[in-house]
């Protein structure tokens, strides 16, 4: 951090006090997730790579849990909050921003906690360009639609002369189709000195951050760094949200598609946070989200939704299936329509098959559960075979209770393994067995009632009922 600190004179300020009232939520805007992160985190992702320090947020609304937010995303990261008690304006979030700068002397940059697709290469621009001129640079874009934003007007010469505030245009300005985006990058003096000067005398009562740039035009000079209309677009409501994470998304399938076969690139949601491996393959409306990874040579079929799981190289997970915080072995076959719930620990080669669910349950290298079947709280050794509709019985209404399963054992189909209860090594279970007591190396367990035969039975049966008889 101290060594960050000396090397390079960047500080960033992240304008989130607003609630965001457009979104109509409990909640405050910027914690709304994007791929599975609160969009105040994209701004401090941009922060990040520019190395500056200090972040400073200036937070008001729900300022606990947006500060809460950025500790849980960033928790190496010292950001400095700052309250803004009453939005009275970005430029007075600004002017609130510098007071922990009072000694700073470089450049600041200001983003805000609502503007998420701002590219890396874009800031590093906005950066670049105000370190080479040394006066005020800022990002705008030309729109079709320039309502609701600020216009850029320039001087016969193209020079940046000003920002009017979409509510204090003339009737002319209004179809100025140049626009500001509202990200700045800014020696530090300058900022102080010229939020200092800003007033409220405007449509809106405001103290306006914008109304710095004919300063710096008049002063240090003011130029701009051109953006796409894409990346400039903050979110304001639902509709912005799920608009800019489908951008995010997009983005993000594209480079992973630079390794991985997407089948069909549109129909896929991916966390940020997720990790794939070379050589991946990825069917149709599959999900992966949180801490996802994916190890190479992996295929994952229609309709997989994986959650904090971590998948083994090479391995098979076939349609529909479902996991949650589990580990998947190399070489592992799952599913069709397997549900992995927290705690499952697949061993190499395991196959867990179609209407199987694990629950904190440990497979062991090799073994087998094709089909309808529950395992939860159980330890099973290698090469274990469970038969087609065996239960562990975990749970006496009180507690949860183990099963262990050594290595090589045979649970025979329709098994009721009421736990505490442990089958040895190679022991073998009978099916339809009731097991409530712990079976030794190597045995036989049988526990059914011995099967009786009435003969003729059949052809009786049809006599009393003569007219309805179909076999
Ligand atoms: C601002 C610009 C406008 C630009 C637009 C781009 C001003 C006066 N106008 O307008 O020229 O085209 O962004 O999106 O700057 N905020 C605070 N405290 C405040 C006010 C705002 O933290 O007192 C934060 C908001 O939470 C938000 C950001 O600053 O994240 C922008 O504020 P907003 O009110 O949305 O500004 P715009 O009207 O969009
Ligand atoms: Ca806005």
């Amino acid at each position: 951090m101290s060594s960050r600190r000396r090397k390079n004179k960047t500080a960033c300020l992240i304008l989130a006090a607003g609630k965001g009232t457009r979104m109509n939520s409990a909640k405050n805007k910027v914690l709304h997730a994007l791929l599975g992160r609160p969009m105040v985190a994209y701004a401090v992702d941009r922060a990040r790579e520019l190395d500056a320090s200090p972040i400073v947020a200036i937070l008001g609304h729900q300022k606990d849990e947006v500060a809460k937010a950025l500790q849980d995303q960033f928790p190496d990261e010292d950001i400095v909050v700052v309250e803004q008690k009453e939005q009275k304006g970005t430029g007075h979030a600004v002017r609130l921003g510098l007071r922990p700068l009072a000694e700073f002397d470089g450049l600041v940059v200001i983003l805000y906690g609502d503007v998420p697709l701002l590219r890396s290469e874009t800031m590093a621009d906005l950066v670049d360009e105000a370190g080479k001129t040394g006066g005020m640079a800022m990002l705008t874009a030309v729109v079709r639609d320039p309502t609701g934003y600020g216009r850029i007007v320039r001087d016969d010469a193209g020079n940046i002369r000003e920002v009017v505030e979409d509510k204090d245009t003339s009737h002319a300005q209004r179809r100025i189709a140049e626009v500001n985006a509202g990200i700045y990058a800014a020696p530090a003096e300058f900022l102080r000195k010229a939020t200092a000067k800003l007033n409220a005398r405007n449509a809106q009562g405001e103290y306006y951050l914008t109304d710095i740039v004919a300063q710096a035009s008049s002063s240090i000079g003011v130029t701009s760094v051109e953006v796409s209309a894409e990346e400039m677009a903050g979110v304001n409501d639902r509709a912005q949200l799920v608009g800019a994470e489908r951008s995010l998304l997009g983005r993000l399938v594209r480079e992973h598609s630079k390794r991985a076969t997407f089948r069909d690139p549109s129909l896929v949601y991916v966390e940020a946070s997720v990790i794939i491996e070379p050589d991946v393959e990825i069917g149709r409306n599959v999900v992966l989200r949180g801490k996802t990874t994916i190890a190479a040579g992996t295929r994952i079929d229609d309709g997989v939704i994986l959650t904090d799981t971590a998948v083994g190289g090479g391995v098979h997970i076939l349609p529909y299936s479902v996991s949650t915080q589990a580990t998947i072995g190399d070489g592992a076959k799952i599913g069709p329509f397997a549900h992995l719930r927290p705690g499952t620990e697949l061993g190499p080669d395991v196959h867990v098959g179609n209407f199987v669910e694990t629950k904190k349950t440990r497979l062991g290298r090799g073994s087998k559960a094709n089909h309808l079947t529950y395992l939860g709280d159980a330890i099973v050794g290698e090469k274990v075979n469970v038969g087609a509709g065996t239960i562990t019985c975990n749970y006496n209404g009180y507690e949860k209770r183990q099963t262990i399963i050594e290595d090589g054992a045979f649970i025979g189909s329709d098994t009721q393994l009421v736990a505490p209860v442990r089958v040895g090594k190679r022991a073998v279970v009978a099916a339809g067995a009731t097991i409530t007591e712990d079976i030794r190396p190597g045995a036989l367990a049988i526990s059914r009632s011995p099967c009786k035969q009435l003969d003729g039975y059949a052809d009786r049966l049809a006599e009393r009922y003569p007219k309805k008889s179909s076999r």
